[in-house]
């Protein structure tokens, strides 16, 4: 069995588990941070090795758009031709299609879209998706799912659902007919959970998915404009249906309160651009919230962003880091990318260690009432 679970938190549904694949284990809760081109935004893979990341996401829109899925099966496969030899996520591209593409067409086919890049009308289906991710060679490939959008009406989210669950099962198909071997070095596939704002189509998504035996699950169709308590109604009615043996992902999500409510509702594994999109935005996370590093109360301040934070950021002031992003160098971009995988890294691992000690209620509730008083 690929995952194992070792313990369950007392006061919450947090877990503790581990997950083995090709490239390597994973523990979990885990954060994945995204690689969307086959990096992760101005970090080497040393980098990311040094912050303890341990499986990072790719994306087969964007990857297959450019320079090609078949390319990079001739180079070696991802892994290969990125030099990252730790586990890798692909995303299956209907998500990304979704925000992305210009138009776009679904049909029980596929969905047929005009790339963003040059226009040129492209068609991706669930067995092309199973194809470039077999192509790129990734340790867990995505089902190729429809992400309804939000607001979104009871009649839409079912005929949306009815793809979602078809298309599950041509992926699994075409797994079954390409990829036979049920080895160790095997990719994994992960089906998403669908439904919208609907208890009962989020219900039978988990369950249909479920009867289809994937090697994971995720819960998708969040973070797509919804208030954060509908962020977390889907969570809660999506995980009591999903195996318990089996680990579960939150597909991009979120702020880091909101990584530890889904963690205390036994989620397993996240992704999100937040990290590095705020760091190229001029913000950097700490314990105490947010920190806009172009503020002009930091311009002679000596201290370290934050003193507990990764050797490669506390050597610098906050003064430096601040004239470093003002004056448009790229140092400052890198500086604080690292600082802010690093505090999402380091969050994972607290979370691991409080679960691990029985205490995770209290670490959360903590953790949170800290970084939202944004006392900085
Ligand atoms: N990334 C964020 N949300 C989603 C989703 O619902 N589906 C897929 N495939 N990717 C996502």
């Amino acid at each position: 069995m690929p995952f194992t679970l070792y313990q369950k938190d007392l006061s919450t549904d947090a877990r503790l588990g581990t997950l083995e694949l090709p490239h390597g284990r994973v523990q979990t809760p885990i954060f994945m941070p995204v690689g969307t081109q086959g990096s992760v935004k101005t970090l080497h893979p040393q980098d990311l090795e040094s912050l303890g990341a341990q499986i990072i996401l790719g994306n087969t829109y964007h990857l297959s758009l450019r320079p090609g899925s078949g390319l990079i099966r001739e180079m070696g496969g991802l892994h290969r031709f990125s030099s990252w030899n730790r586990p890798i996520l692909t995303d299956s591209g209907g998500f990304q299609v979704w925000s992305l593409a210009k138009l776009r067409k679904i049909t029980e086919e596929g969905v047929r879209f005009q790339n963003h890049l040059d226009g040129a009308y492209m068609m991706l289906s669930p067995e092309r998706s199973m194809e470039i991710q077999a192509d790129l060679g990734s340790d867990i490939a995505m089902l190729f799912d429809e992400c309804p959008p939000y607001p979104c009406d009871r009649k839409y989210a079912e005929s949306s659902l009815g793809y979602t669950l078809r298309w599950a099962r041509r992926c699994k198909t075409w797994v079954q007919e390409h990829q036979p071997c049920s080895g160790e070095g095997r990719q994994h596939h992960f089906g998403i959970v669908q439904g919208s704002v609907y208890a009962d189509l989020r219900k039978r998504c988990a369950e249909e998915l479920a009867a289809m035996d994937f090697d994971g699950y995720a819960i998708g169709g969040v973070s797509v404009g919804e208030p954060e308590e509908e962020m977390l109604r889907a969570i809660d009615h999506s995980v009591p249906w999903l195996p318990e043996d089996k680990p579960r992902y939150a597909m991009g999500l979120g702020t880091p309160p909101q990584l530890l409510e889904m963690i205390a509702r036994g989620v397993d594994m996240f992704d999100c651009v937040m990290p590095t999109r705020l760091a190229r935005h001029g913000v950097a996370l700490t314990p105490d919230g947010p920190m806009h590093i172009k503020n002009q109360r930091w311009a002679a301040d000596m201290r370290p962003i934050d003193p507990k934070g990764h050797p490669h950021v506390t050597q610098f002031s906050r003064a430096y880091v601040r004239h470093l992003f003002k004056a448009g160098e790229i140092l400052a971009l890198r500086l604080l990318s690292f600082q802010n995988l690093e505090f999402y890294l380091r969050l994972m691992a607290q979370a691991r260690e409080a679960i691990a000690a029985g205490t995770f209620g209290s670490f959360k509730d903590s953790f949170i009432a800290r970084y939202q008083a944004n006392d900085i």
